[in-house]
């Protein structure tokens, strides 16, 4: 499903902030990132969904190989994974519902299938009753969901999440982790990179740690393993 071999990501001011990293994540896994800030997850992230392109080393993400994909084939990778961020990234002027179809249309979705599939991943957010809101008049957790309804509007087949609950109280990110949860029992492969400690310790899945660019550890049911 993902599969990154002897990865390495220097940007442009010199900075090194993968170095040889090299992992395999079988379909319907949930993984963890974790590590200090500063040691290379929003890039480890940012390289399965093509924001950055890697300096040297392979990635395959859902069949795409994404270190060679032309630029015009970006959109068709785009449709096959949902990306979830920690401040949100609605449109403030659009409407939930609005911000959730925008993702079909700049697909090119018919419009006949717009409707019933952004009511259908509204439902499944529990956010059905907020259509017609703004995002400046919901809570940080209802705007996460959105922003969740819209990363699985496609159906994709992997969700990337980056510090999706570092915005929230603890109540809310537990209640976003029962949805990711939910997601995940459907099949959906999920890459999350947090820093909640307690969450990592309680729903445990397979973690991996990074510090300095480099993979320090990866374990199937593992824990945070840092104090903060
Ligand atoms: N666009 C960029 N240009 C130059 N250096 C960058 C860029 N983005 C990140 N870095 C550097 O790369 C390293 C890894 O950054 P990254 O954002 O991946 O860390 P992180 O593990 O996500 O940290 P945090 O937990 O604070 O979010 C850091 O040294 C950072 O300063
Ligand atoms: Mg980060």
């Amino acid at each position: 499903m993902i599969e990154m071999s002897d990865v390495w990501k220097e940007y442009p001011n010199k900075t090194m902030a993968l170095s040889g990293v090299s992992i395999k994540v079988n379909k319907g896994e949930f993984l963890y990132i974790v590590g200090p800030s500063g040691a290379g997850k929003s890039t480890f992230i940012k390289l399965m969904y093509r924001e950055e392109r890697p300096t040297k080393g392979h990635i395959f993400v859902n069949g795409f190989n994404i270190d060679r994909l032309k630029e015009r084939k970006v959109p068709y990778l785009r449709r096959n994974i949902g990306v979830i961020f920690q401040d949100f990234k609605l449109l403030p002027r659009m409407s939930t519902y609005e911000n959730v179809a925008f993702a079909l249309e700049v697909i090119n979705t018919p419009a006949r299938h717009v409707k019933r599939r952004v009511h259908d991943a509204l439902e499944w957010v529990g956010l059905l009753d907020k259509a017609k809101m703004f995002p400046n008049q919901l809570s940080g957790g209802e705007q996460q969901r959105i922003a969740i309804a819209r990363a699985i509007v496609n159906n994709p087949a992997v969700i990337i999440a980056d510090e999706p609950t570092g915005n929230l109280d603890p109540e809310t990110s537990w209640g976003i982790m029962k949805v990711f949860q939910r997601i995940n029992e459907r099949g959906t492969t999920i890459v999350m990179a947090t820093h909640n400690k307690d969450i990592v310790n309680t729903i445990r899945r397979r973690v991996v740690a990074i510090e300095h660019g480099r993979i320090v550890r990866d374990e199937n049911k593992g824990l945070y393993g840092y104090d903060d």
